[in-house]
């Protein structure tokens, strides 16, 4: 029977790779290495195909293997690491998969594979559609940035499409840098032909011949997945000068970041994909009209190009009837941090917080209360236990002004110093800030310092006062994102946690 060990950078660090190797040496079969199904908390996760379906054994170690099998693991019987049918998981099935459909299911290398579990409709309906046709299905699905600045990507598509220039470029921002984000690196080792389908059909739509994936450097299993993907989607007809007989051409190279957060802007990127120092460059013109080399350039996040195979396949209406309001379709949510049951979590738009946090993540993993969640990653606000009931939804996380972002949820108990984190957002700027801008290169080692008298209970309201002077001017005077939303987490831990800084009066959580 076929078996499953995920490669997956989770499942690795948690031993796979060992697990894997036990398996092969006691059974002679060698384990299929697949992408994570997401359940962070079960890795790593051993299938075993059933009759009845794969049957799902977690956390397994390399010793328990031989116990495993002695009790008929491999006929998918029942142990106490044995969690049943893995479709019928509740984590799992309560879940609206189309970006991940394939993610943990399939051989993340086998072209046919990805084909025989509905890979490659997507770009077979573009093929067969105008430039202008296949635009105006994203259009039509309201998909929105998955980076998160939420921006519709239609009007993206169509501006870079509209641009007149003997070159333009597709290219994807893979540099996530967000704390408590994997979602773009889950599926870019779990399923890397969607993200090479994504941006072929991308290029197609807007009329650009050449994409560069650009890569954080920490991601070494998706560099290798990744480069393993595109050399056999070139074998395939998938990419080159003639895209599966299209007539039209599609290159694409992988192109390795090294490190540092800013280059996740996306005009730091450009600049570092440039060969040049990662530095913010002003908007306007933007990347869409002057971009890579100074031509058009549609740069999206990793989750953005891969929503597109789904959408030219099952149209942009279907994916436009899922979410809430202008949030449509799914969102890969990703739950970390102090939680019980940690991973990713595929909803459409509205599902609440608490219900990916409490019924999804399980509470803390400490056992102890929830005090907060950072949403958006470390630009992101503390939001309090009493808004928990807030869908995820752009509009209603902008109106308090907080972001839904990149998808990433860092759950809190009720130990967390909530000063001490608001500090941290100060310190997180000062140590990542490009320095192209005095709000955010100055501004945030002056709040970090002033931070440290308020918590050390130095003249706390004068400090505090100066605090919020300097939060606007961080928020109107910056250049980029990176200075202009530290003050989001920082503002969260005032209004929402005001005991934490000394502000005498009662958490409103
Ligand atoms: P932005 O609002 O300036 O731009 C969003 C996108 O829309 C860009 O690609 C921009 O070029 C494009 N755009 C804007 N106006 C346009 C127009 N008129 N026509 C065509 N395209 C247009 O936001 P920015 O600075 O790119 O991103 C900020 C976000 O990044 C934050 O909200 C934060 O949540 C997120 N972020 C994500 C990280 C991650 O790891 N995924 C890390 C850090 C921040
Ligand atoms: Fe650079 Fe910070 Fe200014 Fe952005 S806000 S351009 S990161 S100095």
């Amino acid at each position: 029977s076929k078996i499953y060990v995920p490669l997956d950078s989770s499942a690795v660090a948690m031993g796979a790779d060992a697990v894997a190797e036990k398996i092969e040496a006691i059974t002679g079969i060698a384990p299929i290495r697949n992408g994570s199904r997401g359940m962070a908390w079960l890795e790593p996760l051993v299938e075993v195909e059933t009759p009845e379906g794969r049957v799902a054994y977690g956390p397994v170690t390399a010793d328990d293997i031989e116990g495993l099998i002695r009790d008929g693991m491999m006929e998918g019987r029942a142990h106490a690491l044995c969690h049943g049918l893995t479709d019928e998981i509740p984590f799992l099935k309560l879940q609206e998969r189309l970006t991940f459909a394939r993610c943990g299911i399939t051989d993340p290398l086998s072209v046919e594979d990805y084909a025989a579990h509905g890979g490659l409709e997507g770009i077979q309906k573009a093929i067969g559609m105008s430039a202008e046709a296949i635009c105006e299905e994203v259009m039509t699905s309201g998909l929105r940035g998955r980076g998160g600045a939420a921006f519709p990507a239609g009007i993206k598509w169509n501006t870079v499409r509209g641009a007149d220039a003997d070159q333009k470029y597709i290219v994807c921002n893979a540099d996530e840098g967000d704390s408590g984000t994997f979602a773009d690196r889950m599926i870019m080792e779990g399923d890397p032909l969607l993200l090479v389908e994504g941006m072929v059909i991308a290029g197609l739509g807007v009329g650009a011949t050449k994409g560069y994936i650009y890569l954080r450097s920490e991601y070494p299993v998706a560099k290798r997945l990744l480069a393993a993907a595109i050399d056999r989607a070139y074998w395939k007809g998938l990419l080159g000068d003639d895209v599966l007989g299209s007539g039209k051409a599609f290159h694409l190279e992988l192109f390795m970041g090294a490190g540092a957060y800013i280059c996740g802007e996306e005009t730091s990127l450009l600049e570092s994909l440039e060969g040049k120092r990662g530095q913010v460059r002003a908007k306007p013109p933007i990347p869409a009209l002057e971009g890579l080399n100074g031509k058009p350039t549609l740069v999206h996040n990793v989750i953005s190009l891969c929503a597109v195979p789904t959408i030219l396949a099952k149209g942009g209406a279907y994916y436009r009837d899922l979410g809430m309001g202008r949030s449509t379709g799914t969102m890969p949510f990703q739950i970390a941090g102090n939680v019980a049951h940690g991973g990713l979590v595929e909803k459409a738009f509205g599902v609440t917080l608490g219900e990916l946090v409490n019924d999804f993540g399980g509470g803390t993993r400490s056992g102890r209360p929830v005090r907060a969640a950072q949403v958006g990653g470390p630009l992101g606000a503390y939001i309090p236990v009493g808004k928990f009931d807030m869908p995820m939804d752009y509009e209603t996380f902008g109106k308090i002004g907080a972001g839904v972002g990149h998808g990433g949820i860092v759950v809190f108990d009720d130990t967390a110093d909530m000063a001490a984190q608001a500090k941290y957002a100060f310190d997180f700027c000062a140590h990542e800030s490009c320095g192209k801008c005095t709000p955010c290169r100055i501004g945030a080692v002056r709040g970090s310092e002033v931070m440290a008298k308020v918590i050390a209970g130095e003249d706390v309201d004068t400090n505090l006062e100066l605090i919020e002077d300097l939060l606007e001017v961080m928020e109107d005077g910056s250049l980029c994102a990176m200075g202009g939303m530290t003050p989001v987490p920082v503002k969260s831990v005032l209004e929402y946690f005001p005991e934490a800084v000394g502000r005498g009066q009662k958490d409103i959580s």
